[in-house]
């Protein structure tokens, strides 16, 4: 194995995104771009990883603290004077010790682990290796020079001839070198001014500086949709097509099944198990996880859920920030705002809400409620319309519904309240009181029948 650390390039503006945010930090599969390039960074062998940072450089360090915490050095670019002088910011770790340095961009987010590993294994004695790959359309591409066999330079697109920009040999712009080489051309190349069309130190200059004294080596790639750099939204939205059919196989080969998968998109960091069925639709995001045999219909979003073994969400509902546990029930149509806490075997029905809520094994609300605030416990019944009051207007209370309990259809709870274990709420009720443990609360205006009230009004009015 060979022992060597990444730099990531993230400085560059990104003006063609025409964006406030920064570039990096656009997302594909619901992680920013930078995510992905570190991640594959770490997941292909690279000891330390130091990402250049430039502009919008607190933003981005922000998330990276959020993500990484201090695992992640970060060096900063001034200046954003080409790709040779963000390598060069990062120096120190260039005197790190790792004897070779990865180089790849942050804006390169498909760039598989299974590749890069290839990389390095092929690059192997070698003092300078680089990424390439023939392609169709080589656009703005840096242009591979060779001779004969042998990589001779690198020429950027503005500063090609004619001739030059026919080459479909292009630079993919990850590289691997040796550290101590890098250091002593960066040194030399940032010590003149530059002299090209874009007047920016460029990296790609340092490979004809040591072809012929140093073993340089292009391994060339066939699959080019994983080195398309993103540049414009239009580069994003083909960024995250590709992203979504990797991601989508690698869970079809693990045993997930997919109904229309062209139309599901699951994020980066969603784990799911086998025997996971997937519905047209469904949106998986942030951290969520699906335990084996589940079902999740059609038009689902599911935002950092943690669902047990064999849940069938049916369609459309909206779970997020929730863990819910094995054999539950979902929707159609429910919405689990973030903390609600679902045991095992549960029923949440269609228009049910929920909000820092826990329902306790067995518990059931199987139409229109809101429960906010509430603590249900095993087996109980929360029958139609019932509805937590948990807000006065200030402040948020909680509700407890005792186990085995029965709350009677359209009941309103006014928080703070307790239903008894084995309590009743008889229908229609504005529960203000806590109700004993097997004690019936009944609290709505008692019904009088006023007899034959129908057909003196009918005389009244002829
Ligand atoms: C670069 C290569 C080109 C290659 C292409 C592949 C150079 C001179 N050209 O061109 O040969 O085909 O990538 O995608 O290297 N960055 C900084 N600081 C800077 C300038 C850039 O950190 O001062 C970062 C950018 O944020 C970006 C990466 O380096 O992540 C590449 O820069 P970019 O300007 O996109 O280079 P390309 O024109 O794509
Ligand atoms: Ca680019």
């Amino acid at each position: 194995m060979t022992d060597f650390q990444a730099v990531i390039l993230a400085a560059g503006k990104g003006t063609r995104m025409k964006s406030e945010r920064a570039k990096v930090l656009h997302e594909v599969a619901d992680l920013p771009m930078l995510g992905h390039v570190i991640d594959t960074a770490i997941a292909s062998g690279a000891g330390l990883v130091t990402v250049v940072l430039g502009h919008q450089i607190d933003a981005v360090r922000h998330w990276l603290a959020g993500r990484y915490g201090d695992a992640i050095s970060v060096a900063e670019q001034r200046e954003q004077l080409g790709t040779g002088h963000a390598v060069w910011s990062a120096k120190e770790a260039l005197k790190s010790g790792a004897s070779k340095t990865l180089i790849l961009s942050g804006d390169v987010p498909n760039l598989g682990v299974e590749t890069l590993r290839a990389f390095v294994e092929a690059s192997h004695g070698f003092d300078l290796s680089l990424i390439t790959a023939d392609v169709e359309d080589a656009g703005q591409y840096g242009r591979i020079l060779r001779d004969g066999d042998a990589v001779v330079g690198i020429v950027e697109f503005k500063d090609a001839t004619p001739a030059q920009r026919t080459i479909r040999e292009i630079n993919a712009g990850c590289y691997l070198v040796d550290s101590a080489l890098l250091y002593q051309q960066l040194e030399r190349l940032c010590a003149v001014a530059a002299n090209n069309a874009a007047n920016e130190y460029y990296l790609t200059d340092v490979v004809a500086a040591v072809t012929g004294s140093h073993k340089v080596f292009g391994y060339k790639i066939v699959n080019t949709a994983e080195i398309q750099g993103v540049n414009t939204r239009l580069d994003l939205a083909a960024a995250e097509a590709v992203a979504q059919e990797r991601i989508n196989r690698r869970w079809m080969l693990a045993g997930v099944t997919m109904h229309a998968p062209q139309t599901i998109r699951i994020g980066a960091d969603v784990v799911l198990d086998e025997d996971v069925t997937l519905h047209p639709g469904v949106v998986l995001r942030g951290r969520t996880s699906i335990g084996r045999g589940c079902l999740i219909e059609t038009g689902t979003v599911l935002d950092s859920a943690q669902l047990g073994q064999d849940v069938h969400v049916k369609p459309y509902c909206v779970v997020t920030d929730s863990p819910i546990g094995d054999n539950s029930v979902i929707g159609p149509f429910a919405h689990l705002r973030p903390d609600s806490i679902v045991g095992r075997g549960c029923k949440i029905g269609n228009f049910v809400e929920t909000k820092n809520t826990t329902l306790a094994d067995g518990a059931k609300a199987s139409h229109l409620s809101y429960l906010g605030d509430a603590t249900v416990g095993a087996n109980a019944n929360v029958g139609a319309g019932t509805i937590t009051c948990n807000y006065d207007g200030k402040n948020k209370h909680r509700t407890t519904i005792g186990d085995g309990s029965f709350v009677g259809s359209n009941s309103a709870l006014v928080a703070p309240v307790t239903i008894g274990s084995g309590a009743y709420v008889g229908a229609g009720s504005v529960i203000t009181v806590d109700i004993p443990d097997g004690a019936l609360g009944v609290a709505r205006g008692r019904q009088k029948n006023i007899e034959n009230w129908a057909r003196r009004r009918r005389s009244s009015e002829t």
